[in-house]
């Protein structure tokens, strides 16, 4: 994979930044796992990796942007662009476009942009891999087999197919099964929790029979063989024989937003355990990357946030009342995935877990891990150790819907209040200590700034002396701040413009690529844009893979710049202008800050800064 060799000098954060959306993929390991990429990369993961990059590229020269593009978006071509209004954001007038032959869409208006298989993670909401297997049957190509240690691997497109299969015509029997002898219990039991037919019926919920092998002999008959259903989670081997994997349980089927049915969620209906049992870990299932009832999330986008639940029952009986946006992680806690998944369909989160200690702690973990991810989220505190499903139906859609939403920071104050008495001196002490450490992480000046207000009332402590114990309570930084190429000398705006207008003309061909180096750029994505223009790399592919947000954006931004000069003369001249903008704005940065070092430097040091303003007077191309 010669992306990924190049990067290897670069700082750490960045490459595993690039790298997440396409290794974690088939690693399925942690993104900053870094060692682990890394031996993957130099070890026996390479040969397959180059072929699975090679028939990538197959794909992407095997279906056209505009062509995908326009069945979301009407497009009008102009040259080599095409323009349409974008479908990312809300607009009148078309700023949208499709650059047919880097094969790249930007807009001008969100900063959007990527190739064709970003595209359709946006527009279907799909991650890497799963929009890769769209446009690869769009295209009618085959996905090849990855990795050994993949559970994703070694299992063609037809055996998945089967998988789902499988699963769609387990989920109809559990389902019919309810309204028989079979399932009488398991409908009962559903009936006690509150539930009638209709919302059954909504939910797809059902019954798996008592026996030993009521679901694998229905399968067999419809002509599965035990080995798919085995790798499909839904029967087990052991030394007699094979055996269904859920027996005299009430059903949930977890469906994911294609409609297709992942695995299985099966509620004990006495004192049995587990309580739950879930689907294992299978080549189409994996609980750490999926949510139960995210099929109907995805159609809930204008409620404009999720509503984060701990269990299958409280997922269905907040939507019975009306609750929308109601998801729920599958018996672990929240992962990063699942929070990356969230983030593609709102823009916040509310957690709403079991109100007793266990649930609040877990809510605090969640707000981590959304923090994590720079997603916005709020907290419902259940009174009285009630969870989402007792309380919805002791109050109702009413009674949810007034209850407090804490934001994260005023949810951790509240929390650091729990088993401190306020009237007595220790114990305030130790709430103030705590409360400074977390407001130690507000970002935001006027969320700090309020929150300082409340707690300088709530606990009578000055202002100032509140300001003075954040700053010491302040935990050392955990994450290595990233460093930029030139630190401490500020970029003008003009100075990026010029950057910008670089890279366009290099990534066209424009100018000669030894007309600039990676270190006339002020910053990585620039830089490292400009350095694989250089070498000639296909930076597309490298586009890509970047993060969707602010680094991907920020690249094409610049590929975009315009407008450019048609002739090469013209081309040559504007570079000359924009690499003395560079090359002036940094030497007047850096003797402004050698300007404001000097007065506390000996004299000695003074003489040699001195030095070094008059140098930079004289070259200041250097
Ligand atoms: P809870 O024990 O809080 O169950 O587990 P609950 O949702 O209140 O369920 P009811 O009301 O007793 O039926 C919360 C979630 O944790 C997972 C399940 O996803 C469950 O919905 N869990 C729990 C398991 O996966 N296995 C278990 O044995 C228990
Ligand atoms: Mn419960």
């Amino acid at each position: 994979m010669v992306i990924v060799r190049s990067c290897l000098p670069l700082a750490n954060y960045y490459f595993i930044a690039i790298f997440t959306g396409i290794l974690q993929e088939f690693t399925l390991q942690p993104a900053n796992n870094s060692v682990f990429i890394i031996y993957r990369l130099a070890g026996k993961g390479d040969v397959m990796d180059a072929k699975f990059q090679a028939w990538l590229d197959d794909l992407r020269s095997n279906v056209s942007l505009e062509e995908v593009v326009s069945e979301y978006v009407p497009l009008k071509q102009k040259g080599r662009r095409f323009w349409g209004c974008c479908p990312f954001h809300n607009e009148k007038t078309a700023s949208f476009s499709v650059d047919s032959e880097a094969q790249l869409y930007y807009c001008f208006g969100c900063h959007k942009g990527g190739t064709v298989i970003n595209f359709v993670m946006e527009m279907e909401r799909l991650e890497f891999m799963d929009a890769v297997r769209l446009l690869a049957d769009r295209a009618h190509m085959e996905v090849p087999v990855r990795s050994r240690t993949d559970p994703q691997d070694g299992v063609s497109r037809d055996e998945r197919e089967r998988m789902y299969e499988a699963n769609r015509l387990a989920a109809r029997y559990f389902h019919s099964l309810l309204w028989t002898s079979e399932g009488a219990e398991a409908l009962n039991y559903l009936y006690g929790r509150g539930l009638n037919d209709k919302d059954i019926r909504r939910f797809g919920l059902g019954a798996s029979p008592r026996g030993w092998d009521g679901l694998c002999k229905h399968l067999q008959e419809q002509g599965f063989e035990p080995e798919i259903l085995e790798k499909a989670g839904l029967v087990v081997r052991r030394e007699k024989g094979v055996f269904d994997m859920f027996r005299g349980r009430a059903m949930f089927p977890i469906i994911n937003p294609q409609g297709r049915v992942l695995g299985f969620g099966g509620r004990a209906m006495g004192d049995e355990q587990p309580k739950y049992l879930n689907t294992a870990e299978t080549p189409i299932f994996n609980k750490r990357r999926n949510l139960y009832a995210l099929n109907y999330a995805s159609k809930e986008r204008a409620v404009g946030h999720l509503v984060l639940v701990e269990g299958y029952m409280d997922t269905v009986s907040l939507r019975k009342y009306g609750v929308q946006g109601v998801v729920a992680t599958l018996g672990t806690a929240l992962t990063e995935e699942q929070a990356k998944l969230m983030k593609r369909y709102a823009p916040e989160i509310w957690i709403s877990y079991d109100g007793d200690p266990p649930g609040q702690k877990a809510a605090l973990r969640a707000l981590d891990i959304l923090d994590g991810q720079e997603l916005a989220a709020r907290v419902i505190d259940y009174p009285g150790n009630m969870d989402p499903d007792d309380f919805v139906k002791a109050n109702g859609l009413a009674g949810f819907e007034a209850l407090p939403r804490y934001d994260s920071t005023s949810y951790r104050l509240l929390r650091a209040k729990d088993g401190l008495n306020l009237d007595t001196q220790d114990g305030m002490t130790q709430y103030v200590l705590k409360a400074c450490a977390i407001l130690k992480r507000v970002k935001s000046p006027v969320e700090l700034e309020n929150h300082l207000r409340r707690l300088v009332n709530e606990t009578g402590y000055d202002r100032e002396i509140l300001v003075r114990q954040i700053g010491v309570s302040a935990p050392a930084p955990t994450e290595e701040p990233r460093r930029p190429r030139r630190p401490m000398t500020p970029v003008l705006d003009g100075e990026i413009l010029a950057e910008q207008a670089l890279i366009a003309m290099l990534a066209r061909g424009l100018i000669p690529a030894d007309l600039v180096k990676p270190s006339d750029f002020s910053d990585e994505v620039r830089s490292t844009l400009a350095e694989k223009l250089i070498s000639g790399e296909n930076v597309s592919y490298w586009v890509e893979s970047l993060p969707d947000g602010d680094q991907r954006s920020k690249a094409l931004e610049a590929l975009n710049y315009r407008p450019l000069p048609d002739k090469q003369e013209d081309a040559l001249r504007m570079a000359e202008d924009c690499l003395n903008t560079i090359h002036h704005n940094r030497a007047e940065s850096r003797k402004d800050e050698i300007s404001r070092q000097i007065n506390s430097a000996s004299r000695d040091e003074k003489i040699a800064m001195y030095q070094q303003i008059m140098a930079l007077n004289e070259d200041k191309n250097d």
